[in-house]
This record gives structure tokens, C-alpha cells and sequence, in this order.
């Protein structure tokens, strides 16, 4: 049998240390302090990511000065106080075979006030990218105060156990600030020449060295987004890289994506392709001799993953969401079980959706993310006693339920009415660019089939069907329905909208399910902001209708912000000629145009042939209120307690699962 993804378990050597393959679980700001400090939710998170076998892991930053505060899951800065908290998580770490280094960070002119309570410190005083807020160009004596700050930053790593640093200039933070001509304009010493624009991260590196010594890894984090022309070429990273390269100064480069100018780039969604750094990583090897290589950004896979290292595009790969959604993605690939890693479906809800509402990270598949220190990681203790268990809905919530009930050694039986898995996240997938959902439902399928978890498509049972069947624990997942009636939330006195019954109306569901006829002008009601309006609206468009959005938020997929999509699904949207309507709401439907009412603005009617509602669904309780009127104990979860996303259905599975 030919060896699971040969070139990507082959061992690396890095500085004094062999990784025990090419798997690194890149930095990303887990966002996981507790007062500052890291606690059991962090120690446990990255834990379960080495007993998963990532050969790395470079933990999330430290701030390196007190202007360099950007969350409030940040540590503590310019504390020694940090010490004996971290040497825990690289003790935990260290236990598995795993190197370990820390990320130090600085991000300069795009700081955020609202933490740090200090002004952004930058080579010029150029705004920040995320709010427009001026910077202070440093005096020299401020330099060097940033400087001893990376330095201190870096002996305290170590003095924590970490095997190195990780020296973040990417995106455009401070070091890609004294590098770039665009924001660096000084006429001094740290200006100019790219000598004087690598003095800044020259000497931060040489200090360092000096400081650690020689068994102490120093790598350098970068990025290249070619659409933003104030940024560097590749041809000047390049030539950047090999500056210091040339003298020695890093052990490794990681090249990431997307900037600060360019957001969405830098955690791709479902918009972007596979492998997204990978070229810019192969760039950078071709002029380095000294440093190794890492790829990062949308690798998802072991497959991608071997594929970069086999054709020699990089020494080592970072894959984070793919190891957030499942920690044990190393040890599976490595135990040719490669089809039994969960797969990151690129949704961004739970993990940068989360560190970007300033909460700990967690993920949308694997609710254990962020909770290990509690739910025993990615793993499921036996049950007790083993018990016979019915999951009624096939939906995400059931399906979570059942895998885990049937982990821990429960004999389950799931029954699901309609002729497929997957529920309302079935549909989901069918929408444009989500089909990682469908990669998603079939990992579900064979995790069943492997738990002999007893499915039964196309079954529907009455309250004396369950009564009979005699299971131990009923759950009821059995979802919720489309109203069809489309209330809105701005128009709240009217229960339905008016108008609703003149026909040509049809359910987001519907339209997903193949089962709507739509004419060529249509009117998408886009309520809650979301996917499944955005989505639709998108997977109408393509199919060459003219198409209006409506809804009552600033932007059409405003809740979806937090996960980047919204931007290009807008952009995708009006290059189909969509019109995007508002901060508004539908106040009539004729049959064949609608009254749109824009807040504080002017009315108007809008002629469509169809009108397509995205609104909130209801929670389907029949069984469960029939089951009321018998002695049958019975629990629910998802939606059928109350229509909500796929996020809360999974927990509400595992949780439930995880406790019987
Ligand atoms: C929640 C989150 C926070 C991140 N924060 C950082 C960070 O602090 N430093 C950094 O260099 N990259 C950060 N990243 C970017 C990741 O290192 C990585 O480049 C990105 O997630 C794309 O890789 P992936 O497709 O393997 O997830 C973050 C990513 C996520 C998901
Ligand atoms: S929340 Fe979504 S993108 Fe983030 S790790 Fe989980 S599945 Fe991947």
C-alpha cells in the first residue's frame, strides 16, 4: 500500500529542532486570554492541535509595547508576569513531539484605540486602514523603544519554553511599514535606501539573536495581495526576503495573503480558490538560501498540502481553519484516514467571525473549538451505559447528535422524513460557491456508516411510531419550516405582509429546492441579512434572472460581515446588474410589483414578475407536541426549539450527545 502523502510526513530541520513533518498550525489571534493571561481555554486548545500531530505551532501574538494593543483577548504586554502562564501551554505542547513558537506583533499605524488607549505609533503618521485614525510618525528615541520592546517580547518567549518567535510584518504591520515606500517617507537613518527600510526588522532580528542565542528559531511573517498598489511587489518582497536572507537573520518566511488595504483576502472565504499563498511562497524560495519556506493561506487539505511540498513550492504548509475544525487533521492524514477529517467549509462564522465581534474563536463544525479545556477536546468519552437512542431529523443538529451519541458507544437509529441528509444545510449548499457543505454532509454520511448508525431515509413517525419503537432517549432535530408569510421585522404590526396571498410568491427554500418557478424579474426579500437571502439572490442571478434585493440592513448580507463573504457576494451581485435596495422593507406586494418603503426616503413600486421571501423560519414542533400528550420523555435541539443558524443545531447536537 503506497505511504499516505509521503512528502508532507517527511521531517524538517529547523534551526536546532527537527519537525516530525510539514504541518503547521499557522499563528492566528485565538483571542484566548483570560485578564491577559493564558489560561486552561488556551492551553487546551493548542494541546488538542499537538495531539493531533502539527509538527508547529506558533501561537497567537503578543503585543510587543503598550501601542501595539489591538484586541481584548490580547496578553499583557511588557510584563514578565505572562512567563509562568505560557510555560504551561509549551510544557502541554512540548508533550506531543510538537515545536512550539510565539508570534510577536506590532501592527503600527492601524492600531486600534479602543484597546490600547494609545495612539498608533507608525514610521509616517499615515491613517489606519480600519478606522481612519491619524498615527504619530516615531521620533528615534521611539524606535528604539519598539525594537527593545521585540526584543524583550522575544526573552520572554523563551523564558516561557517557546522554541522561537514569530515576527509578524505581514498584512502591512509596522515592519511592512518601514519597508514600504508608500508608508515609510522618512529622510533618516530607518528611511529611504532598503538598507535604512530594513534597519527597523534588522535590528529587531540581530538583537534577538543576540539575545536568545543560537538554539532559538526566528521566522518572519509576511504577505503579498497584488491588487493593492500602495502595498510591495512581489519583486520587492523578494528582494526584501533576500536582503535578509542573505545575512542570516530569519530560520524561516511565511507568506500570507490579502492586507489591511484588502481585508478578505487574508482569511479566504468561499470566494476564493485553493492553495491562495502558494505562489507567492514559491517566489519567495526561489531567492532565499538560507530560510525555509512556508505556504499558507486556503490549503485546506493534506492532498494541497503534499501537493506544495512534493512539487518543491515550499518547505512546510500552515493550515489554521483546517485544524481548527479538526485538530487531528495531521494524525488522520498521516493514518491514511484522510476521509475522516471534518472539513473546514472556508464560512468564517465561528473563527475569524468570532475574533472579529472581539469574542475567543471557535467553529461553525467542531463546537469543541475553544471549549477542549471543558469538553474533553475533539474526543468523546464511552457512555456509561450504553443506551438504544432515536434522533428524529436528519438535519445538522441530528446529525451531530447521532455521530456522537454513537462515538461514545450508544446504539443510534436516525429517521429523517425527506429523502437525503443535511436539512436546511443541504440547501445551503447548493447555493453558489458553498459546495464545501456538500463535502461537509457526505463526511457525515460515512462517519454514520463507520458508527453503524442506523439511517432511515423517507421515514416519518407518528407519536405511536416512537412510542413503539422504544428507544431509551428520544431527540427530536426535526428543524424548522419556511413561514411563507413574510413578517419583517420593520414593519412589526403587520403579521404578514401584505399582500402575501396574490401568488407569485415563493420561499428561499423553495427557490433552493428546485421547486419555485420564478419569472424574469425578481424581488428577493432579504431579512435577515444573511446567506440564505444573499445566497439565493446570488444563485438567482446566475440563473440569468434580473434581480432585486431588498432588506432592512445598512448592506445586503450585513450579519455576514464578520465572515468577509458579504463584500464580494455584493460585488458578485451587482456585476450580474442586481439592484441592492437598503434599509428597507416591502410594504405591499401587488402579484406583480411590490411597494418598497426605504427608511426616512421616499417610497416606490418596483414591478416584478416573483417575489422570493428570506425570512425567519419557524420551529417545527408537531411531533414534540404530540409527544407531550404521551408518557414519552423526549429532547430537543436546533431548530426545532427555535430557528437559528447551523452554528447553534451543531452544538446544541454535540452538547446534547456529549451528556447522555
Ligand atoms: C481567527 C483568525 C485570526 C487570525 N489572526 C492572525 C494573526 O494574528 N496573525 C497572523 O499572522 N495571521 C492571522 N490569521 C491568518 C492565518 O494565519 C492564515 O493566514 C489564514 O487563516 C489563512 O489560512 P487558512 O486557510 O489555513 O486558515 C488569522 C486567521 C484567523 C482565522
Ligand atoms: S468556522 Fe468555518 S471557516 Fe472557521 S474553521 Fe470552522 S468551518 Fe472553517
Amino acid at each position: 500500500m503506497p505511504e499516505p502523502f509521503r512528502h508532507l510526513f517527511q521531517p524538517l530541520k529547523l534551526r536546532h529542532v527537527t519537525l516530525k513533518n510539514r504541518i503547521v498550525f499557522g499563528a492566528h489571534t485565538a483571542n484566548m486570554s483570560e485578564a491577559g493571561l493564558p489560561g486552561e481555554r488556551h492551553r487546551a486548545y493548542y494541546e488538542e492541535r499537538a495531539l493531533g500531530g502539527a509538527a508547529m505551532i506558533v501561537v497567537e501574538p503578543v503585543p510587543v509595547h503598550r501601542t501595539a494593543v489591538l484586541t481584548r483577548g490580547n496578553f499583557k504586554h511588557s510584563t514578565d508576569e505572562i512567563i509562568p502562564h505560557f510555560r504551561k501551554v509549551t510544557d502541554a505542547v512540548h508533550r506531543h513531539g510538537t515545536v512550539i513558537c510565539h508570534q510577536l506583533y506590532h501592527v503600527g499605524q492601524h492600531g486600534d484605540f479602543d484597546n490600547s488607549y494609545e495612539p498608533n505609533w507608525s514610521p509616517s503618521g499615515l491613517p489606519s486602514f480600519h478606522d481612519s485614525d491619524g498615527s504619530h510618525a516615531m521620533r528615534e528615541a521611539e524606535i528604539e523603544e519598539i525594537v527593545a520592546g521585540f526584543v524583550e517580547a522575544a526573552r520572554r518567549a523563551r523564558e516561557s519554553g517557546f522554541d522561537g518567535v514569530e515576527l509578524f510584518a505581514a498584512y502591512h504591520a509596522l515592519i511592512d511599514q518601514f519597508w514600504t515606500p508608500f508608508s515609510n517617507r522618512r529622510e533618516d537613518r530607518w528611511g529611504g535606501s532598503l538598507e535604512n527600510r530594513c534597519r527597523f526588522s534588522s535590528e529587531i532580528m540581530r538583537r534577538i539573536r543576540k539575545m536568545a542565542g543560537d538554539d532559538f528559531i526566528i521566522g518572519l511573517a509576511v504577505n503579498m495581495e497584488p491588487s493593492v498598489k500602495a502595498s510591495l511587489s512581489m519583486e520587492q518582497l523578494q528582494e526584501i526576503i533576500a536582503w535578509h536572507d542573505d545575512r542570516a537573520l530569519m530560520d524561516y518566511v511565511t507568506c500570507g495573503t490579502g492586507s489591511y488595504f484588502e481585508f478578505t483576502g487574508i482569511i479566504p472565504n468561499v470566494f476564493f480558490a485553493d492553495k491562495l499563498g502558494v505562489p507567492y511562497a514559491e517566489a519567495l524560495k526561489k531567492v532565499v538560501k538560507h530560510a525555509r519556506v512556508q505556504a499558507e493561506s486556503h490549503i485546506r487539505t493534506p492532498e494541497n498540502a503534499d501537493y506544495v511540498i512534493a512539487a518543491g513550492q515550499a518547505d512546510m504548509v500552515s493550515i489554521v481553519r483546517g485544524q481548527i475544525a479538526d485538530p487531528h487533521l495531521a494524525n488522520k492524514a498521516r493514518d491514511g484516514r484522510a476521509g475522516d477529517i471534518r472539513p473546514c467549509l472556508s464560512c468564517n462564522q465561528m473563527c475569524w467571525g468570532r475574533r472579529y465581534r472581539d469574542y475567543w474563536i471557535s467553529c461553525l463544525i467542531n463546537p469543541s473549538a475553544g471549549r477542549e479545556f471543558e469538553w474533553g477536546g475533539d474526543r468523546f468519552l464511552p457512555a456509561h451505559t450504553p443506551r438504544k437512542i432515536l434522533v428524529v431529523g436528519g438535519g445538522v443538529a441530528g446529525l451531530e447528535a447521532a455521530r456522537v451519541a454513537a462515538e461514545r458507544g450508544h446504539q443510534v437509529t436516525l429517521i429523517e422524513a425527506s429523502n437525503r441528509l443535511g436539512g436546511q444545510f443541504h440547501l445551503a449548499g447548493l447555493q453558489p460557491r458553498r459546495g464545501q457543505i456538500g463535502d461537509f454532509l457526505d463526511w457525515y454520511a460515512r462517519q454514520l456508516e463507520k458508527l453503524q448508525v442506523k439511517v432511515l431515509l423517507n421515514t416519518y413517525f407518528e407519536p405511536h411510531d416512537v412510542e413503539a419503537f422504544g428507544a431509551d432517549e428520544v431527540i427530536l432535530a426535526t428543524g424548522s419550516q419556511p413561514g411563507g408569510h413574510g413578517f419583517q421585522r420593520f414593519l412589526p404590526h403587520f403579521d404578514k405582509l401584505p399582500g402575501v396571498d396574490r401568488g407569485n410568491v415563493w420561499t428561499a427554500e423553495e427557490v433552493m429546492s428546485r421547486q419555485a418557478r420564478l419569472g424574469p424579474r425578481v424581488i428577493v426579500l432579504d431579512e435577515g441579512a444573511n446567506w440564505k437571502g444573499g445566497g439565493t439572490a446570488l444563485h438567482i442571478a446566475e440563473a440569468g434572472h434580473r434581480v432585486t434585493v431588498v432588506t432592512p440592513a445598512a448592506s445586503v448580507m450585513m450579519e455576514m460581515a464578520r465572515t468577509n463573504a458579504d463584500v464580494q457576494l455584493r460585488q458578485r451581485l451587482r456585476q450580474l446588474g442586481a439592484v441592492l435596495i437598503t434599509e428597507a422593507a416591502i410594504r405591499e406586494w401587488h402579484g406583480d410589483a411590490a411597494d418598497i418603503t426605504v427608511f426616512g426616503g421616499k417610497d416606490m413600486r418596483i414591478e416584478a414578475d416573483s417575489l422570493v421571501l428570506s425570512t425567519t423560519n419557524s420551529a417545527d414542533t408537531a411531533l414534540a407536541d404530540a409527544l407531550s400528550a404521551t408518557t414519552v420523555p423526549y429532547r430537543m435541539i436546533g431548530d426545532a426549539v427555535a430557528a437559528r443558524t447551523a452554528v447553534m443545531a451543531i452544538y446544541e447536537g454535540r452538547k446534547l450527545a456529549m451528556n447522555i
